[in-house]
């Protein structure tokens, strides 16, 4: 197993820390890796390779809908192994138990061996945010986190956790909220702050902003970066205006 591809996608930051803590801890460990953010502009993956670290958070209890994306566009009969990691703000929680079931059956659809799957908690960026104190404590403890993980991952450890029913059921059911956060983001109103500098549209990790006559329009899905990232807080949801939280997410995650 030496060429390993890290596969990671991220609204506001934290599945990226992640993503990048691996890929440095592999280099160091001499394996051959590729780094690669999916993105609208980057559903398809090039390069072959032994292993796939495919790293996503944690969208209505299910990966966001541009991994499955991904996923659907991989190569089939290349048999290649794979581990996968959701970052969410919940952790082992109920609705999100089965959060990586639908990443995994697709990927074994594409043919990917998938042997170990994992989470991560990060911050939140949704509706409860995280207390300082713990926000702190999930940084704290990562790098050990991640060694665990690493170790488990480059020795073949086989992990693989089946769901009770009733988690598989509440994950098939929060399915609705990729209507809902299309829905959610048509509902982004840019406000008289907006000085039209377009970061909004560069940080988009799905090219789902476009400007146009130096205002920002939205088909989103509601990963929250730009609301976050926007330097002068000029765009917010008009309906669900609690989702957002009113903590500087970017001074945690950067
Ligand atoms: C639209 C949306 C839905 C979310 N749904 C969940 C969820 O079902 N369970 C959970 O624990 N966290 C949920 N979160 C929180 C994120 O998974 C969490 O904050 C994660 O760290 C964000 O990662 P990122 O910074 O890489 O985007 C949601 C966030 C967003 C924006």
């Amino acid at each position: 197993m030496n060429k390993i591809k890290i596969i990671y996608y991220t609204g506001t930051g934290s599945s990226k820390i992640i993503a990048e803590l691996i890929n440095n801890k592999l280099i160091d460990m001499n394996y051959d890796v590729f780094f690669e953010k999916v993105s609208k502009n980057n559903l398809v993956s090039q390069k072959s390779c032994d292993l796939i670290i495919l790293i996503f958070p944690i969208h209505g209890a299910n990966a966001p809908e541009v991994v499955y994306k991904w996923i659907k566009n991989l190569p089939k009969g290349n048999k290649t192994k794979a581990a996968i990691i959701s970052i969410s703000a919940g952790g082992k929680v109920i609705f999100n138990r089965a959060g990586r079931l639908s990443s995994i059956k697709l990927s074994e659809k594409q043919d990917c061996e998938v042997f170990y799957e994992n989470s991560l908690i990060m911050p939140s960026n949704f509706l409860i945010p995280t207390p300082d104190y713990l926000s702190r404590a999930l940084f704290n403890i990562l790098p050990e986190k991640i060694d665990l993980i690493i170790d488990d991952i480059v020795n073949e450890k086989i992990r693989k956790i089946n769901p009770p029913i009733i988690d598989k059921c509440i994950s098939k059911v929060f399915e609705i909220e990729k209507i809902g956060v299309k829905i959610l983001g048509k509902t982004i109103k840019v406000n008289k702050n907006c000085s039209g500098c377009g970061l909004c549209e560069k940080i988009c990790s799905c090219g789902n902003i476009i400007m146009s006559n130096k205002k920002p329009k939205f088909m989103c899905n509601f990963c929250t970066a730009c609301l976050y990232y926007c330097p002068n807080k000029a765009l917010q949801p008009s309906v669900f205006k609690m989702v957002i939280l009113k903590m500087d997410i970017t001074l945690i995650i950067l």
